[in-house]
């Protein structure tokens, strides 16, 4: 079964040539609820084809949706036959992106019961700030039972600040607001790339947003999202930046296509600095790999500062490189899981509360490890391809969440990595 496979990787294979970056998986997982908004069809393009994707697939289908793959990156959904606005712990118990289906259906229907989405591989996620901007929209909101319940006779526009800048709660907040009636305005959003695509999104089928990607995003009611058009999501920057880093951690050559390399300036100022080259062009960056790497700090921060989704990959950089660089989480309480499993491979890192010390220059050598969570599987991934030896990877079903064909794209670029089923 799936849960069981595992990857074998032997490492030391420089990666060599170009990959191109999959559709966004967090625009993908917010965009698809948000189609059930929409009463019309929507073609969504560019939609990477993974598990996550394939979650929200089922729990649309059974709020009545029609969901269908026009080929296996092109979605149609049409929404007018939504008859549901309760998603059950079972529809939604392994995909915490869930809690869209809230703003969604609020949106749509003034009312929706969704199971909470509860903790998270590496810590507990909570909604407080989305449940705080439903409240000051107009809305009732319960929690019973696990379950999340919202309910609004109107639902009307006003200012919601964000004590603490929330990705999650950014688009819950322009899904729930976009068919409110008057404007509403969010200070202290989240600037992800995604929140911009989910505004595009909105803004083509029919809404009116303004401001997404600044410090204040502006949603001027309409009264219905008619649909019918055609989007393309924005490529993955987590993606592009996991490429990027285990270009770099092979001492590879790698064209890294299909991307914004705006959305990778935090990384790419990390990577010269280490003495990574990095080439730029309109839609790539080429990465090319050093044998000596310089030490650094780094701190995750909201966008645009460098993105917690690469805190683990780039820690495995900081492996490789002389002296004791550091790195800094500062948007979740923990994330460092990955950490004992770097260890195994004989990495020198010591997590002191939010910060790993990471005392690079020792060898890397294959181990039997397991993925804790989605983006440290990628980080294992990339550990063993510049470890000595062979590593076998445990858990993967994490990685196949999130990462669209990571082993074939891999081996395409010459790496030495095979999927065991069981
Ligand atoms: N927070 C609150 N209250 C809230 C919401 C968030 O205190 O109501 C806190 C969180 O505890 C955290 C911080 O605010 O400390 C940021 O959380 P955010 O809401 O931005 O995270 P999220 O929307 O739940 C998304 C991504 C994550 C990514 C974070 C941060 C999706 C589906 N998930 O989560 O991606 O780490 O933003 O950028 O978009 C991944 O892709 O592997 C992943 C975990």
């Amino acid at each position: 079964m799936l849960n069981l496979d595992k990857l074998v990787i032997n490492g030391q294979k420089p990666l060599m040539g170009e990959v191109s970056i999959s559709g966004a998986k967090n625009a993908a997982v917010a965009i698809i609820p948000a189609a059930l908004l929409v009463e019309g069809t929507c073609r969504i393009e560019n939609v990477p084809n993974i598990n996550d994707v394939k979650i929200l697939m089922d729990i649309l289908t059974g709020l009545g949706v029609k969901v269908e793959y026009e080929d296996k990156n092109t979605l149609v959904i049409n929404s007018q036959g939504v008859n549901s606005y309760k998603a059950s712990y079972e529809m939604v118990k392994s995909l915490r992106a869930s809690y869209y289906l809230l703003g969604s259906l609020l949106g749509r229907f003034k009312k929706a019961e969704v199971a909470f989405p509860g903790g998270c591989d590496f810590g507990f996620r909570p909604i407080d700030q989305h449940i705080k901007g439903f409240e000051a929209l107009g809305a009732k909101v319960e929690i019973q039972h696990g379950i999340v319940n919202v309910s609004a006779d109107r639902l009307i526009g006003t200012q919601i600040y964000l004590d603490v800048v929330s990705v999650g709660a950014t688009i819950n907040l322009m899904l729930a607001a976009c068919l409110c009636e008057g404007t509403t305005i969010i200070e202290n959003p989240a600037k992800e790339p995604h929140i911009v695509d989910i505004a595009n999104f909105l803004n083509a089928m029919g809404a009116n947003i303004k401001g997404a990607g600044t410090d204040s995003i502006k949603i001027k009611g309409v009264e219905k999202l008619e649909g019918n058009a055609t989007y393309t999501l924005i490529p993955d920057q987590i993606e592009a930046g996991t490429f990027m880093i285990a270009a770099a951690a092979t001492r590879g050559n790698v064209k890294v296509k299909n991307i914004i390399p705006k959305h990778m300036e935090s990384l790419t100022a990390k990577m010269l600095e280490m003495n990574i080259t990095v080439e730029e062009g309109d839609d790539y960056i080429r990465v090319i790999g050093k044998d000596k790497l310089n030490k650094v700090n780094i701190k995750t921060l909201p966008y645009p500062g460098f993105p917690t989704d690469l805190h683990p990959q780039a820690t495995v950089l900081l492996c490789l490189a002389e002296g004791i660089s550091t790195m800094t989480e500062s948007v979740w309480d923990s994330r460092f899981q990955y950490v004992d499993e770097l260890k195994r491979m004989g990495a020198q890192i010591k997590v002191e509360g939010r910060m790993a010390l990471v005392e690079g220059g020792y060898n890397l050598t294959g181990a039997p490890i397991k993925a804790t969570d989605l983006r440290a599987g990628a980080a294992l991934v990339i550990a063993a391809m510049a470890a000595e030896g062979r590593t076998e990877i445990h858990n993967i079903k994490y990685i196949d969440r999130g990462y669209e064909n990571l082993e074939e794209k891999l081996r395409a670029l010459g790496a030495d990595i095979t999927r065991l089923t069981y």
